[in-house]
């Protein structure tokens, strides 16, 4: 199969690097800079691209290469502090500007090139950066210039090596397409044929290289990635597989059901569901700080987990739905901690597995999502919203009882229903009921009621770091409330939140 390696400096495009390869149906590998040279070397790339990165090459601390990365005969192209990383390694000089180049700028061509195929003379890329490439190496040549950088781009073709200061991977880059698509087809001769059966055909034979006849465990949440990671490793695997799946009462209305329905009929596997709501609701009695729901929850999952998984399938492997957004967010430190998530379940230094599978660890979410439907999973698993790991747990706030979980599964169920009826949803990037705990008057028949308060909340958004609350039409939320308070015992109110994030979050707790 043919692959780019993206080699990771540690700038903020890598992952979008990597997309936009992919989008031209190149396969595109990322491992960072600490991946040594006979790996790569053994890769079989057809072309390696250094991304950007936040540092200085003067820099003591900033990541370097072995220069002999440049000798394999695999075309390369430099991006931002890749182009000085290679200038600097094959001579040239960085210097450090008084001012920091930013924001969409003019960049001109000078010679025919290649990578500049089919790209005006003149036109607009995206630049961000303060070192510059003040002398190139010799034999090479500048390409291309912008009125404060004498070296936008530099390039040495009979070596096939190319750079460029600015960054063609981001939208704001007018031929940035067109830059890459040089890069990938006129230098690499990349084809371009790489498909999703391709990864599934390489990665079910991988699975079954890795994991032999031994035995391998998953934890099934119902979410999009542990779903695919499932399918997948029943098609490599079969009935060597195990998923342990546990029903912690906290899921949407019938949703532990669909999920055991679709992996027990669809894929060849042993499907275990450990039904403990009632051990949850126990643990959360008389429970109403945010904070420490989430850790109960977690700290339950965990336990009832790993006791099912030490006692009887601790000898093989273990699998997990990990995505390539997963690795990148853990690997980020210390970003301000707003509210805990426990996607990623550790593992208990006790068990002692043969090793771990994550099949699914460079993928992105639309291509998770895309695989999911390559290999027959259902269409509303795989294009599930979004779904907290401590489920309706943060959005029944204050105290977590049966029958409150029980109401605000309702209440949801009938939101979901009138919002799929009326062809909304697409619209939507997650939508859901909330119980805030509140109570209010109301009156049914000629009697005073004092019930329950339920929320609607419904945001669009392209990546949930921010998000707007979605303007759904009056009758569909006239709807919603009056269907919810008729059909829902134990509720007389029905309200929309208006807030955006930031500052108010998604969800409620
Ligand atoms: P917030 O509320 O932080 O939500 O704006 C952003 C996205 O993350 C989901 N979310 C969670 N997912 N465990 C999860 O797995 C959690 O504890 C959690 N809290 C929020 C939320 O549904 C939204 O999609």
């Amino acid at each position: 199969m043919e692959k780019i390696l993206v080699l990771d400096f540690g700038g903020q495009y890598n992952q979008l690097i990597a997309r936009r390869v992919r989008d031209l149906k190149v396969y595109a590998e990322i491992l960072p800079y600490t991946t040594p040279l006979e790996e790569i070397a053994r890769g079989a790339y057809q072309g390696i691209i250094f991304t950007g990165g936040p540092n200085s090459v003067y820099d003591p601390e900033s990541p370097h290469y072995p220069a002999e990365i440049l000798d394999l005969g695999i075309p390369v192209l430099g991006i931002c502090y890749g182009a000085q990383l290679m200038a600097y390694m094959l001579g040239g000089t960085i210097e450090h500007a008084d001012m920091r180049e930013y924001g969409r700028t003019e960049v001109a061509v000078q010679r025919k090139s290649r990578l500049f195929a089919k790209i005006p003379k003149k036109s607009m890329f995206w630049m961000s950066h303060t070192d510059y490439i003040s002398r190139i190496p010799e034999g090479f040549a500048v390409s291309a210039l912008t009125k404060d950088c004498p070296c936008a781009a530099m390039e040495l073709p009979e070596k096939q090596l190319y750079a460029v200061q600015f960054h063609p991977e981001v939208t704001h880059s007018e031929y940035g397409k067109q830059l890459l698509e040089n890069f990938l087809f006129g230098i690499c001769k990349c084809s371009g044929d790489w498909m999703m059966e391709d990864f599934i055909e390489t990665t079910v034979a991988d699975l079954r290289r890795q994991i032999g006849d031994s035995g391998v465990v998953l934890g099934l949440s119902g979410g999009v990635d542990s779903s695919v990671a499932a399918a997948l490793l029943s098609r490599a695997v079969g009935k060597q597989l195990t998923c342990v799946f546990v029903d912690h009462g906290l899921m949407r209305k019938n949703e532990g059901d669909l999920v055991e329905e679709a992996f027990r009929d669809l894929f060849p596997m042993n499907f275990v569901r450990i039904n403990c709501a009632d051990q949850f609701f126990d643990h959360l009695k008389g429970v109403s700080d945010p904070e420490e729901k989430r850790h109960i929850i977690g700290t339950q999952f965990y336990e009832v987990f790993w006791n099912e998984i030490r006692e009887r399938y601790s000898e093989g492997f273990f699998a997990q739905g990990t995505i390539y957004p997963d690795r990148i967010e853990s690997g980020k430190g210390d970003a301000a901690k707003i509210k805990t998530h426990h996607n990623q379940v550790g593992l208990p230094s006790d068990v002692n597995f043969k090793g771990v599978v994550e099949p699914l660890k460079d993928l992105f979410k639309d291509e998770v999502r895309r695989v999911g439907e390559k290999l027959g999973l259902p269409h509303d698993l795989v294009w599930r919203q979004p779904f907290p790991g401590p489920g309706l747990g943060v959005r029944v706030i204050g105290e977590v009882t049966a029958d409150r979980v029980r109401i605000l599964q309702e209440a949801d169920a009938v939101l979901r229903d009138e919002i799929h009826q009326s062809g909304y949803a697409s619209e939507l990037s997650q939508f859901f009921a909330v119980l805030p705990g509140v109570r209010t008057v109301g009156v049914m028949g000629d009697a005073r009621t004092y019930s329950e308060l339920v929320a609607i909340r419904a945001v669009t958004t392209d990546d949930f770091m921010t998000a707007d609350w979605a303007k759904i039409p009056y009758e569909i939320l006239g709807k919603v409330s009056s269907r919810i308070i008729n059909e829902v015992e134990g509720v007389n109110r029905v309200v929309y939140d208006i807030s955006q994030k930031p500052p108010s979050t998604v969800e409620w707790e």
